[in-house]
């Protein structure tokens, strides 16, 4: 790889090509060294990643497979990539959103581990979908995906590299809800594996780590103080459930928007007042969506917020807010008021402050979810990954769960690594459990 810095602009087919002789695409190779900092303080929070790391350079299970992945370019990518190298696959990262790569982090996992990244955070949408193309042009034959971009390349406009592909494997509820699609209309061409299906990530991936990141995300862009504040909450999936505990524990009133009746009854039954988003939209001080669908706040709800109201969005792509919507109906839009804040002046005088355009605020204005949280998913895609490739070419095209002797791998040694010790079953325990005849 060479260490020029990058300033290419990498759109149309030349521009690619000259990218991808180069080896990266980032913003400044001189941050390498802070960068390099940030992914060693990271790891020290991710053990379980540590020692599957140390593991795969002994034993090298990925040895000679090359893996493009389309994740967020965070410290914590950057060590499940270190541990990816160390198992021996040559790997290509880009971004898989345009605001949330780490620039420091990116020049170090070029310049300090011999990692190729085409990644610069607030890409346009030319150089992100340029970033894609590149990262497929390296023929992996398996990829990593958080919102399946990759997988969708490969079922559009990159088909020709599909057949090389032994699985891909997807990080995130949108990605999975997008597979499952594919899958429903019988036009899935590759197996792919619900990483984020598995118990040990979403319970504590998408709880813990979006209820913290995305509060962490608000403060940051706004420095208000979330007590005595009423916050809107769309959404009640796991995300919604992190997000909405988080908030009440720092004094909210809390507010739950949802169209799931049993998430509905849940919200409820923990506390929050669940009402549709006509009636919550004069109420709230701050919303956030976090549901993985379209239009979620619309126009006509924008127009009955108080003046003031923050809006933000943490779920996976910059489409649940109608942000098109808010621009026709504002009478003046202010970009960048102070960092990550546009401010939208409607007719009636209200402003409303929308943070990061709408795209996932958690990885926008903050870090992400924290390392610890990031170290059980990154491990279960690192173990998924080696076993992807140790069976090769045998799945059926489908959407697969991760093996459960994978996630107890990662739970027991979480567990450990946490100082945590469980019981055990007694022999009488066992027995009970096995039979049918007990009763009263
Ligand atoms: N998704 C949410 N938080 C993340 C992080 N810190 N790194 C990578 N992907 C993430």
């Amino acid at each position: 790889m060479s260490k020029t810095k990058s300033t290419a602009k990498p759109s149309g087919p030349s521009g690619v090509q000259e990218m991808i002789k180069r080896g990266h695409d980032v913003r400044d190779l001189s941050l390498a060294p802070q960068g390099k900092n940030r992914i060693l303080w990271a790891d020290r929070d991710m053990p379980v990643l540590q020692i599957i790391r140390e593991r795969f350079e002994k034993e090298k299970p990925l040895k000679g497979r090359r893996m493009s992945a389309c994740l967020h370019v965070t410290a914590e990518t950057a060590n499940l990539m270190r541990t990816l190298k160390a198992g021996g696959a040559e790997i290509t990262l880009v971004a898989s959103n345009p605001l949330s790569t780490q620039d420091d982090v990116a020049a170090s996992l070029v310049s300090d581990f011999g990692i190729r990244v085409f990644s610069i955070k607030g890409e346009d949408r030319d150089t992100y979908y340029a970033h894609l193309d590149a990262a497929l042009q390296f023929e992996p034959t398996i990829t990593m995906d958080d919102g399946a971009d990759l997988v969708h390349a490969l079922h559009t406009s990159h088909r020709e590299f599909a057949g090389n592909i032994i699985a891909s494997l997807e990080e995130t509820t949108t990605g999975v809800i997008r597979l499952r699609a594919l899958e429903k209309h019988g036009e899935l061409i590759l197996p792919v594996f619900a990483v984020n299906d598995a118990e040990t990530k979403h319970l504590f991936d998408n709880r813990y780590g979006t209820g913290q990141s995305t509060l962490d995300g608000i403060i940051r862009a706004t420095d208000v103080l979330i007590a005595g504040r009423t916050v809107i909450v769309a959404g009640y999936g796991m995300c919604g459930k992190g997000f909405a505990s988080r908030a009440k524990g720092h004094g909210a009133d809390v507010i739950v928007t949802e169209i799931n009746p049993i998430r509905a009854l849940e919200a409820r039954m923990d506390g929050f007042r669940v009402m549709p988003m006509a009636q919550a939209a004069p109420l709230g001080d701050i919303f956030c969506t976090v549901t993985g669908n379209i239009h979620v706040i619309r126009p006509e709800h924008f127009a009955k917020m108080k003046d003031g109201a923050i809006v933000c969005n943490s779920g996976h792509f910059d489409v649940e807010l109608d942000l098109p919507g808010l621009a026709k109906l504002a009478k003046r839009v202010e970009k960048n008021v102070v960092p990550f804040i546009d401010r939208y002046t409607l007719p009636s005088g209200s402003r409303i402050m929308v943070i990061a355009e709408g795209r996932l605020v958690n990885l926008a204005a903050a870090h992400g979810h924290p390392a610890s949280v990031m170290d059980m998913s990154f491990a279960t895609q690192a173990l998924t990954c080696e076993y992807a490739l140790k069976k090769g070419k045998k799945f059926a095209v489908a959407v697969h769960d991760v093996p459960q002797r994978v996630e107890e791998f990662v739970a027991v040694t979480k567990l450990a690594t946490m100082g945590c010790k469980m019981d055990k079953l007694t022999a009488e325990q066992k027995e009970y459990l096995a039979t049918w005849t007990m009763g009263t």
